[in-house]
């Protein structure tokens, strides 16, 4: 049988972590596979792209497209272009995407106009609002792929509410969850020396960075409020995405906010204490012993569910319902009373009883890349 060449493609901080278990997957499969790996480069900053290679453990990009930021049309156009210079050149038989990123759309759409079939992970997912880029994204990237791997059973429903062939989809799992998995082990030993000194604190963790929270300074100016009310309870150690810190930036904050650049010393409540992006071992192993989790993230709502770890979501929606259905999640929106009185009930142990989403064990890579090879 001739080799298959498949292009994965990676831009922003939550593909790494999902696409890497399907390169170690391929890879095991070398005498069937051709592997190449494109980096966008929509996320280009050493601590939101590098270090995770390193973490993960991946191989150099064969390509790296290095569009950085811009509009979405900007970015979205930018990636177009120059990925069709890579497809022309590699003339693969198979894209594979993953999540809602622009990178994610930019790519899928770029290889089906030039007839490449396109796989896409964490397919299906919906929100029901369209005001999100996100949400944009995997529509349109759903619409146009051959290939469909959902996380959860609420993508397949989605899809075939919207007219996809059953033989189109396949419920197989989480790759994210494959990634936590392999490095469970390192996170239960020791600790990265930067955040060491967290084991046995009790702490609140915080990520905030979707435009809808961030972009508008009264949305922002709540968002600030509910973590300095939560530092009253316990530390917070709010670990913010470069938009966020740009918005702070612009608006300001108040004395409660304690700046931290390198390794985490003494933590005390009435503080949250400011912290660049983390690698990924270090923020596994930060989010893994924290008390509780606000965010507004996509991925940390499941990483949550699956290490069972209380999750306040800080948006009005999932697309992740089986986070809230059988998970740790509750959607909170950036209502102040209910967020305080969840995190108080929290901190003296009443939470709901979880368990795990069917298929998150571990093995998500390996079903996609059996269903890849069936396919071919
Ligand atoms: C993107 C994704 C979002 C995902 C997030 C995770 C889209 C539409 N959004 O949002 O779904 O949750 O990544 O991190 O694709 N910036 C830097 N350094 C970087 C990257 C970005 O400073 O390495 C700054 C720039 O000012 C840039 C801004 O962050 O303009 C936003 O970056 P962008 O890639 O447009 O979207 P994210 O907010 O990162």
């Amino acid at each position: 049988m001739n080799k298959k060449k498949i292009i994965s493609v990676v831009g922003a901080r939550p593909n790494f972590m999902k696409i890497a278990p399907i390169l170690l997957e391929l890879s095991k499969h070398a005498e069937k596979f051709d592997s190449r790996l494109v980096h966008t480069g929509q996320h280009y900053d050493q601590a939101m792209s590098e270090v995770f290679f390193r973490d993960l453990g991946m191989k150099e990009p064969d390509h790296n497209l290095s569009v950085g930021s811009g509009s979405h049309a900007v970015q979205t156009a930018e990636i177009m272009k120059r990925f069709e210079e890579v497809c022309l050149q590699e003339d693969p038989d198979l894209v594979l995407v993953g999540g809602d990123v622009n990178s994610t759309v930019a790519c899928s759409l770029t290889a089906v106009k030039m007839l490449i079939p396109v796989a896409h992970v964490e397919a299906g997912l919906r929100s029901f609002d369209r005001t999100m880029p996100e949400e944009i994204n995997r529509i349109v990237t759903d619409s146009i792929s051959d290939l469909l791997f959902t996380t959860e059973i609420s993508g397949n429903c989605n899809l075939s509410k919207e007219g996809v062939a059953e033989e189109k989809i396949h419920l197989v799992g989480n790759t994210m969850i494959d990634s936590l998995v392999r490095f469970s082990g390192q996170i239960a030993n020791g600790g990265p020396p930067r955040v060491r000194t967290l084991a046995g604190k009790r702490y609140f963790l915080a990520t905030i960075h979707r435009p809808s929270n961030v972009d508008d300074a009264e949305q922002l100016a709540k968002v600030l409020l509910i973590l300095e009310s939560a530092s009253d309870l316990l530390p917070v150690l709010f670990v913010a995405h470069p938009r966020t810190r740009e918005r702070l930036r612009k608006l300001g904050r108040g004395d409660r906010f304690v700046e931290i650049k390198g390794e985490m010393g003494e933590i005390r409540p009435g503080c949250v204490y400011l912290l660049p992006p983390l690698s990924y071992v270090d923020f596994l192993y930060a989010m893994s012993r924290t008390t509780a989790v606000l965010t507004d993230s996509g991925g940390i709502q499941e990483e949550t569910t699956f290490l069972r770890i209380p999750c306040l979501t800080l948006r009005e929606n999932t697309e992740r319902p089986i986070t809230v259905e059988v998970g740790s999640n509750e959607i909170v929106g950036l209502d102040q009373a209910r967020i305080l009185s969840a995190l108080s009930g929290i901190t003296e142990g009443r939470w709901k009883k979880t368990s795990l989403p069917p298929l998150w064990d571990g093995k998500a890579a390996e079903r996609i890349v059996s269903v890849i090879n069936a396919w071919c």
